[in-house]
């Protein structure tokens, strides 16, 4: 296949860890449920395809998110290389915390709201609230010696409440960070965030004393921008990015959030900008044409279709 011509860009760091979120954020939206088997084969292809940071599932109430309700099951055919600390899976409360312990996870990642209408349609709780089922979740994950991360989904626009003010994402986000959460994921659910956005709350967030090197960012692509906002985000210091093979996933509680960043779309614009990732591309492109066909659509990524026709 194919690969982009490299040319070294300023600005970048040398390395980018890329947190692939298909196999949960991706297939979380998927209206008929896909087996078990085959969402264990596709973890373990995009493991084999060299990404380091693979989030397996979601262990949130199954009547939630029907897709992901058999999250033990695929955990359980995975075997060793679903409990790792790189494997995280989302947890909203005790009750998951108590299922992922149960399945042997060892990293696990809480999901707040920067505003109260997802909090509600999310969560079932208010922007408060959701902290009341977060704090003992993170200390208990932590005293059992998991890895957290924090995600704040709705940072640069609310499908219900328009703009989102740039204080309440940061003091979500400060708040996460206290509980003990080791990794802060910056969500834009809906894909409607631009580069001054992002610059803005970077900053931000450093004023208040979040350090850069544990910032990740989570770009859904809905208005296009997800690879826009990723370089700059990058070039504010930024080196964990979250995206999908094949550009899958979404939301199932807010309509307008369309698919991740695709990891392929991501990895051509590293490499071609001498940015390592670990990841085989072909490998990747590989894996989203199958996850295609098992999904009867083709894929959303511009790489992968440029690629598998070539
Ligand atoms: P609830 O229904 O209000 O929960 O859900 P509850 O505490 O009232 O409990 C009701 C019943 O559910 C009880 O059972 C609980 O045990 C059970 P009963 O006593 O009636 O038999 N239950 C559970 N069962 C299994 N696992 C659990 C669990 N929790 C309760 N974890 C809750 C509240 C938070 C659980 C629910 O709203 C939920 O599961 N929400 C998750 C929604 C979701 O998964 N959304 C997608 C992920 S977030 C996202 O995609 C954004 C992100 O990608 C970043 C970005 O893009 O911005 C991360
Ligand atoms: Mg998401």
């Amino acid at each position: 296949m194919r690969t982009p011509q490299v040319e070294p860009a300023a600005g970048l760091p040398a390395r980018v860890t890329i947190y692939e979120v298909g196999a949960r954020d991706g297939l979380q939206n998927e209206k008929s449920v896909v087996p078990v088997e085959v969402k264990a084969e596709f973890v373990r292809r995009l493991i084999a395809a060299g990404l380091g940071t693979v989030e397996t599932t979601s262990f949130v109430n199954p009547t939630w998110v029907p897709q992901l309700a058999d999250a033990a099951e695929l955990l359980e055919l995975l075997g060793d290389e679903g409990r790792r600390r790189n494997r995280p899976v989302l947890v909203p409360n005790e009750r998951g915390l108590d299922r992922a312990l149960a399945s042997g996870v060892e990293a696990i990642a809480v999901f707040a709201s920067a505003t109260e209408t997802f909090a509600q349609k999310n969560l079932n709780s208010t922007l408060d609230g959701q902290f009341d089922m977060f704090t003992p979740t993170v200390k208990r994950a932590k005293d059992a010696g998991l890895w957290v991360r924090g995600y704040v989904s709705m940072c640069f626009g609310d499908p219900w409440e328009g703009d989102v003010d740039i204080a309440q994402v940061v003091d979500v986000a400060v708040r996460l960070m206290k509980l003990g959460c080791d990794e802060l994921s910056l969500g834009d659910t809906i894909g409607v965030a631009t580069v001054g956005q992002v610059e803005r709350l970077l900053a931000a967030l450093q004023e208040r004393g979040i350090d850069i090197s544990r910032i990740a960012v989570h770009f859904h692509d809905t208005y296009g921008q997800a690879l826009a906002n990723t370089m700059a985000a990058l070039r504010a210091g930024v080196t964990i990015v979250d995206s999908s093979a094949g550009g899958l996933g979404g939301c199932p509680y807010a309509k307008s959030a369309t698919g991740n960043l695709a990891t392929e779309d991501l990895v051509w614009a590293l490499h071609g900008a001498g940015v390592e990732t670990g990841v085989d591309l072909d490998a990747l492109v590989e894996t989203s044409v199958w996850m295609a066909q098992q999904l009867g659509r083709p894929s959303a990524s511009g790489v992968v279709k440029a690629l598998a026709g070539a």
